[in-house]
Protein backbone atom coordinates (compact mmCIF):
# COMPACT_ATOMS: atom_id res chain seq x y z
CA UNK A 1 0.00 0.00 0.00
CA UNK A 2 1.24 3.32 -1.30
CA UNK A 3 1.86 6.18 1.68
CA UNK A 4 -0.28 9.33 1.44
CA UNK A 5 0.78 12.49 2.80
CA UNK A 6 -1.69 14.67 4.67
CA UNK A 7 -0.88 17.81 5.60
CA UNK A 8 -1.52 18.77 9.23
CA UNK A 9 -2.51 21.95 10.64
CA UNK A 10 0.32 24.79 9.58
CA UNK A 11 3.37 22.76 9.47
CA UNK A 12 4.36 18.83 9.49
CA UNK A 13 2.04 15.70 7.76
CA UNK A 14 0.53 12.80 8.62
CA UNK A 15 1.29 9.73 6.98
CA UNK A 16 -1.42 7.03 6.24
CA UNK A 17 -1.04 3.76 4.77
CA UNK A 18 1.84 2.76 7.22
CA UNK A 19 1.89 -0.19 9.45
CA UNK A 20 4.50 -0.59 11.88
CA UNK A 21 3.85 -4.10 12.48
CA UNK A 22 4.69 -5.08 8.91
CA UNK A 23 8.69 -5.74 7.30
CA UNK A 24 9.67 -2.55 5.79
CA UNK A 25 12.20 -2.58 3.09
CA UNK A 26 14.88 -0.84 1.75
CA UNK A 27 11.90 1.40 -1.10
CA UNK A 28 9.93 1.93 2.21
CA UNK A 29 12.94 3.20 4.62
CA UNK A 30 13.87 5.27 1.70
CA UNK A 31 10.63 7.00 1.30
CA UNK A 32 9.92 7.45 4.83
CA UNK A 33 13.44 9.22 5.00
CA UNK A 34 12.78 11.40 1.91
CA UNK A 35 9.62 12.24 4.00
CA UNK A 36 11.16 13.16 7.23
CA UNK A 37 13.69 15.31 5.55
CA UNK A 38 10.91 17.25 3.41
CA UNK A 39 8.39 17.71 5.80
CA UNK A 40 10.34 18.07 9.44
CA UNK A 41 7.21 16.96 11.83
CA UNK A 42 5.81 13.40 10.85
CA UNK A 43 2.73 12.27 12.99
CA UNK A 44 1.41 8.63 12.51
CA UNK A 45 -1.52 7.21 13.63
CA UNK A 46 -3.50 4.02 14.73
CA UNK A 47 0.08 1.68 15.37
CA UNK A 48 0.87 -1.11 16.96
CA UNK A 49 3.88 0.27 18.81
CA UNK A 50 5.80 -1.83 21.61
CA UNK A 51 9.84 -1.02 22.33
CA UNK A 52 11.10 -3.36 19.78
CA UNK A 53 9.23 -1.87 16.66
CA UNK A 54 9.50 1.52 17.69
CA UNK A 55 13.42 0.86 18.11
CA UNK A 56 13.68 -1.22 15.01
CA UNK A 57 11.58 1.99 13.12
CA UNK A 58 13.81 4.23 14.56
CA UNK A 59 16.75 2.81 13.41
CA UNK A 60 15.66 3.83 9.82
CA UNK A 61 16.47 7.47 10.56
CA UNK A 62 19.67 6.89 11.96
CA UNK A 63 22.08 5.54 14.79
CA UNK A 64 20.22 5.60 18.11
CA UNK A 65 21.26 7.08 21.07
CA UNK A 66 21.07 6.06 24.56
CA UNK A 67 20.06 8.49 27.46
CA UNK A 68 22.83 9.94 29.20
CA UNK A 69 20.57 9.72 32.72
CA UNK A 70 20.39 5.07 33.45
CA UNK A 71 18.22 6.09 35.49
CA UNK A 72 15.32 6.66 32.73
CA UNK A 73 15.69 3.79 30.64
CA UNK A 74 15.00 0.35 30.87
CA UNK A 75 17.26 -1.92 31.39
CA UNK A 76 16.21 -4.20 28.43
CA UNK A 77 15.70 -1.86 25.96
CA UNK A 78 18.78 1.30 27.12
CA UNK A 79 17.51 2.75 23.91
CA UNK A 80 14.39 3.75 24.96
CA UNK A 81 13.75 7.15 27.24
CA UNK A 82 10.29 6.16 29.72
CA UNK A 83 8.88 9.96 30.59
CA UNK A 84 6.57 9.07 33.41
CA UNK A 85 4.50 11.38 35.60
CA UNK A 86 5.02 10.07 39.16
CA UNK A 87 4.31 12.03 42.23
CA UNK A 88 7.59 11.94 43.88
CA UNK A 89 9.26 12.65 40.84
CA UNK A 90 6.70 15.69 39.18
CA UNK A 91 7.31 17.72 42.34
CA UNK A 92 10.43 18.92 41.18
CA UNK A 93 9.08 20.02 38.06
CA UNK A 94 5.73 21.34 39.20
CA UNK A 95 5.25 25.09 38.65
CA UNK A 96 2.82 27.72 38.58
CA UNK A 97 0.93 29.03 35.20
CA UNK A 98 -1.29 32.23 36.06
CA UNK A 99 -2.32 30.43 39.57
CA UNK A 100 -2.61 26.70 37.88
CA UNK A 101 -0.11 24.11 38.80
CA UNK A 102 1.31 22.35 35.74
CA UNK A 103 4.17 19.68 35.48
CA UNK A 104 6.92 18.84 33.06
CA UNK A 105 5.50 22.78 31.00
CA UNK A 106 8.14 23.15 28.61
CA UNK A 107 9.47 26.34 26.78
CA UNK A 108 9.60 26.23 22.67
CA UNK A 109 13.49 24.49 22.74
CA UNK A 110 15.39 21.93 20.60
CA UNK A 111 16.83 19.14 22.53
CA UNK A 112 20.53 19.06 23.54
CA UNK A 113 20.55 22.36 21.63
CA UNK A 114 22.52 23.86 25.17
CA UNK A 115 25.55 21.31 24.38
CA UNK A 116 25.73 22.42 20.75
CA UNK A 117 25.63 19.27 19.26
CA UNK A 118 21.58 18.46 19.33
CA UNK A 119 20.71 15.30 18.26
CA UNK A 120 19.17 15.02 15.26
CA UNK A 121 15.70 13.72 15.93
CA UNK A 122 13.40 11.82 18.08
CA UNK A 123 10.18 9.97 17.90
CA UNK A 124 7.77 9.96 20.54
CA UNK A 125 4.80 7.50 21.46
CA UNK A 126 2.13 7.78 24.00
CA UNK A 127 1.83 4.85 26.00
CA UNK A 128 -0.73 6.34 28.50
CA UNK A 129 -2.12 9.47 27.42
CA UNK A 130 -3.12 12.20 29.80
CA UNK A 131 -6.82 12.28 30.03
CA UNK A 132 -6.70 16.17 29.56
CA UNK A 133 -3.57 18.60 28.72
CA UNK A 134 -0.71 17.01 27.63
CA UNK A 135 -0.06 18.23 24.44
CA UNK A 136 3.34 18.69 22.31
CA UNK A 137 3.55 21.87 20.51
CA UNK A 138 5.81 21.97 17.45
CA UNK A 139 7.10 24.44 15.65
CA UNK A 140 8.94 24.30 11.97
CA UNK A 141 11.93 27.01 11.85
CA UNK A 142 12.93 26.15 8.31
CA UNK A 143 9.48 27.91 7.46
CA UNK A 144 9.89 30.38 10.04
CA UNK A 145 13.02 31.73 8.22
CA UNK A 146 11.31 31.38 4.83
CA UNK A 147 8.74 33.92 5.81
CA UNK A 148 11.24 36.66 6.81
CA UNK A 149 11.40 39.92 4.94
CA UNK A 150 14.43 40.00 2.65
CA UNK A 151 15.78 42.71 5.24
CA UNK A 152 15.77 40.50 8.27
CA UNK A 153 17.33 38.27 6.67
CA UNK A 154 20.24 40.23 5.40
CA UNK A 155 20.55 41.69 9.21
CA UNK A 156 21.18 37.85 11.02
CA UNK A 157 22.94 36.93 8.19
CA UNK A 158 26.24 37.41 10.04
CA UNK A 159 25.36 37.17 13.54
CA UNK A 160 26.00 34.98 16.63
CA UNK A 161 23.42 34.09 18.98
CA UNK A 162 24.16 32.32 22.51
CA UNK A 163 22.14 29.84 25.02
CA UNK A 164 23.17 29.94 28.75
CA UNK A 165 21.54 26.93 30.30
CA UNK A 166 19.68 27.69 33.04
CA UNK A 167 17.52 25.61 35.65
CA UNK A 168 15.51 28.56 36.39
CA UNK A 169 12.97 29.78 34.36
CA UNK A 170 12.62 32.79 35.85
CA UNK A 171 16.50 33.42 34.73
CA UNK A 172 15.47 32.70 31.22
CA UNK A 173 15.33 35.95 28.98
CA UNK A 174 13.21 35.46 26.40
CA UNK A 175 10.33 33.36 27.94
CA UNK A 176 6.98 34.48 28.66
CA UNK A 177 7.21 34.89 32.38
CA UNK A 178 3.85 36.85 32.77
CA UNK A 179 2.09 34.70 35.30
CA UNK A 180 4.55 32.38 36.75
CA UNK A 181 5.62 31.30 39.81
CA UNK A 182 8.49 28.43 40.33
CA UNK A 183 7.32 25.73 42.24
CA UNK A 184 8.55 24.94 45.48
CA UNK A 185 10.48 22.28 44.86
CA UNK A 186 11.51 23.73 41.51
CA UNK A 187 15.93 22.85 40.93
CA UNK A 188 17.62 26.21 41.75
CA UNK A 189 20.83 25.23 40.01
CA UNK A 190 21.93 21.94 37.50
CA UNK A 191 23.58 20.20 40.36
CA UNK A 192 20.47 19.86 42.22
CA UNK A 193 19.55 17.24 39.72
CA UNK A 194 22.29 15.67 38.94
CA UNK A 195 23.14 18.01 35.76
CA UNK A 196 26.74 19.07 35.07
CA UNK A 197 27.74 23.35 34.56
CA UNK A 198 26.64 23.48 30.78
CA UNK A 199 28.89 26.56 29.34
CA UNK A 200 27.28 29.34 27.02
CA UNK A 201 26.69 27.90 23.67
CA UNK A 202 26.99 30.08 20.58
CA UNK A 203 25.24 29.42 17.23
CA UNK A 204 24.96 31.07 13.78
CA UNK A 205 21.28 32.74 13.69
CA UNK A 206 20.75 30.91 10.50
CA UNK A 207 21.86 27.43 10.36
CA UNK A 208 21.93 25.84 6.72
CA UNK A 209 20.81 21.80 7.85
CA UNK A 210 23.75 19.52 7.45
CA UNK A 211 21.16 17.06 5.41
CA UNK A 212 18.59 18.90 3.68
CA UNK A 213 20.85 22.23 3.17
CA UNK A 214 17.48 24.58 4.35
CA UNK A 215 18.23 27.31 6.13
CA UNK A 216 16.83 27.33 9.48
CA UNK A 217 16.39 30.11 11.90
CA UNK A 218 18.07 28.94 15.00
CA UNK A 219 15.83 30.83 17.35
CA UNK A 220 14.30 29.25 20.23
CA UNK A 221 13.19 31.27 23.54
CA UNK A 222 14.41 28.60 26.11
CA UNK A 223 18.01 29.24 27.44
CA UNK A 224 18.20 32.17 24.57
CA UNK A 225 20.76 35.03 25.80
CA UNK A 226 22.24 36.84 23.55
CA UNK A 227 23.97 38.03 20.16
CA UNK A 228 27.42 37.65 20.04
CA UNK A 229 29.67 41.20 19.25
CA UNK A 230 26.47 43.04 17.98
CA UNK A 231 28.41 46.19 17.25
CA UNK A 232 30.31 43.85 14.70
CA UNK A 233 26.86 43.94 12.38
CA UNK A 234 26.17 47.41 13.65
CA UNK A 235 24.01 47.46 16.18
CA UNK A 236 23.62 48.53 20.00
CA UNK A 237 23.07 46.19 22.48
CA UNK A 238 19.73 47.68 22.94
CA UNK A 239 18.80 47.23 19.34
CA UNK A 240 20.27 43.51 19.72
CA UNK A 241 17.79 42.66 22.73
CA UNK A 242 15.00 43.86 20.48
CA UNK A 243 16.02 42.27 17.60
CA UNK A 244 15.83 38.49 19.53
CA UNK A 245 12.41 39.54 20.76
CA UNK A 246 11.17 40.25 17.37
CA UNK A 247 12.58 36.95 16.53
CA UNK A 248 11.21 35.22 19.27
CA UNK A 249 7.93 36.78 18.62
CA UNK A 250 8.35 35.67 14.94
CA UNK A 251 8.60 32.15 16.13
CA UNK A 252 5.71 32.55 18.13
CA UNK A 253 3.37 32.98 14.83
CA UNK A 254 0.77 29.89 14.78
CA UNK A 255 1.18 29.32 11.45
CA UNK A 256 4.29 27.77 12.41
CA UNK A 257 3.15 25.57 14.55
CA UNK A 258 1.27 22.30 14.83
CA UNK A 259 -0.11 20.88 18.64
CA UNK A 260 -0.82 17.38 19.02
CA UNK A 261 -3.30 16.44 21.21
CA UNK A 262 -2.20 12.78 21.84
CA UNK A 263 -4.47 9.78 21.36
CA UNK A 264 -3.10 5.75 21.45
CA UNK A 265 -1.42 4.46 18.80
CA UNK A 266 0.11 7.86 17.46
CA UNK A 267 3.66 8.69 16.74
CA UNK A 268 5.42 11.92 16.15
CA UNK A 269 8.99 11.96 14.88
CA UNK A 270 10.48 14.92 14.24
CA UNK A 271 13.85 16.36 12.96
CA UNK A 272 15.39 18.38 15.89
CA UNK A 273 17.77 19.94 13.57
CA UNK A 274 14.54 21.81 12.09
CA UNK A 275 11.94 21.87 14.67
CA UNK A 276 11.68 23.31 17.90
CA UNK A 277 9.04 21.97 20.24
CA UNK A 278 7.49 22.68 23.25
CA UNK A 279 5.25 20.75 26.09
CA UNK A 280 1.79 22.56 27.70
CA UNK A 281 2.27 20.14 30.50
CA UNK A 282 -0.63 18.15 32.61
CA UNK A 283 -2.17 18.86 36.38
CA UNK A 284 -0.34 16.82 38.88
CA UNK A 285 -1.63 13.61 39.32
CA UNK A 286 -2.63 13.07 35.76
CA UNK A 287 -1.24 9.34 34.31
CA UNK A 288 1.31 10.06 31.53
CA UNK A 289 3.94 7.62 30.29
CA UNK A 290 5.72 8.70 26.97
CA UNK A 291 8.47 6.03 25.26
CA UNK A 292 11.10 8.01 23.43
CA UNK A 293 13.65 6.78 20.98
CA UNK A 294 16.24 9.73 19.78
CA UNK A 295 18.48 9.59 16.32
CA UNK A 296 21.82 10.49 17.26
CA UNK A 297 22.82 12.77 13.81
CA UNK A 298 26.48 13.35 13.41
CA UNK A 299 26.70 16.88 13.37
CA UNK A 300 27.86 20.14 15.95
CA UNK A 301 25.98 23.25 14.89
CA UNK A 302 27.36 25.17 18.26
CA UNK A 303 30.32 26.38 19.67
CA UNK A 304 30.96 26.76 23.54
CA UNK A 305 31.68 30.12 24.51
CA UNK A 306 34.96 30.35 26.37
CA UNK A 307 35.24 34.06 26.83
FE1 LIG B 1 12.46 18.21 24.51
Amino acid sequence: MALQVTPLDNVGVEISGFDITRPIDEALAAELVALWNEHGILLFRGQDVNPQNQIAFSRIFGELAMHPLAATTSQEYPELFTLVNEPEKEKFMTARYNGRDMVNKLDWHMDLHYTGRPNRGALLRAVVCASEDGLTGFGDLAKAYDALDEETRQLIANIEVTYAFSMQRRHMRYVDLRGYEPGTYSPKKPSDIGFPNFPEVAYPAVVTHPVTGRKVLEICEQFLERIVAPHRVGLCNDEAVDLLQRLVEHTRKSEFHYFHQWQPGDMVLWDNWRAMHCATGTRPGVQRVIHRTTIMGDATLGRVVDS
